[in-house]
């Protein structure tokens, strides 16, 4: 059987488009079952009416647990997703929760780090190097075990959206190839 996966977005959705992507070329064997969207009006809801994905906005913790249980995903893919998973969720679905960061764990990560605050602190600490991180997810933010990790160069005239730019083109290929490891090791 197919793989069923459930990805959970806040924003635009690019990563999610590129895992539905690498699913419907065959890079990845699997299905999105389920767009969560923790809010309306995300462009992430509006690529998922595209490719005909049912959306659901949970209103709470127990509605978002709700779904999941409904959905029975394989995998929580967590592209852009940012809100904490209740310990409890973590605990039902232990290491079959997936999240991208836009950064090199452990650097970087943690409670408050998340869009341009992450770029803009690696550029304000003049690292050379920045990338994306894919890891399982545990009760703590951006602490559970790192799957795989792509670096890019930081410029001298970076701004955070500049770096975030060239990250964003590495997660698209970083994620839908780890996915697809993490279900099928190969
Ligand atoms: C990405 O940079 C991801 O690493 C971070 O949030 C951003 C989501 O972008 N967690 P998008 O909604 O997938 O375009």
């Amino acid at each position: 059987m197919t793989p069923r996966l459930a990805v959970l977005a806040s924003g635009s959705g690019s990563n999610f488009q590129a895992i539905l992507d690498a699913s419907r070329d065959g890079r990845l064997e699997a299905a999105i079952v389920v767009l969560v969207a923790s809010k309306p009006g995300i462009g992430a809801i509006t690529r998922a009416e595209e490719a005909g994905i049912p959306v659901e906005i949970p209103d709470s913790t127990e509605s978002l647990a709700e779904v999941l249980i409904r959905y029975e995903p394989d995998r929580i893919v967590l592209a852009g997703w940012l809100r904490l998973i209740p310990g409890g969720l973590v605990e039902a679905y232990s290491g079959r929760i997936l999240n991208i960061h836009p950064a090199l764990l452990p650097k970087y990560g943690g409670a408050g780090m998340y869009g341009r605050h992450v770029h803009r602190a690696v550029i304000n600490a003049g690292e050379p190097v920045s990338g994306c991180t894919v890891h399982e997810v545990t009760a703590a933010y951006d602490e559970g075990p790192i799957l795989g990790q792509v670096a890019v160069p930081v410029h001298a005239d970076d701004t955070p959206e500049t770096l975030a730019a060239r990250v964003l083109v590495q997660e698209h290929r970083l994620y839908p190839s780890i996915i697809q490891t993490h279900l099928h090791g190969r």
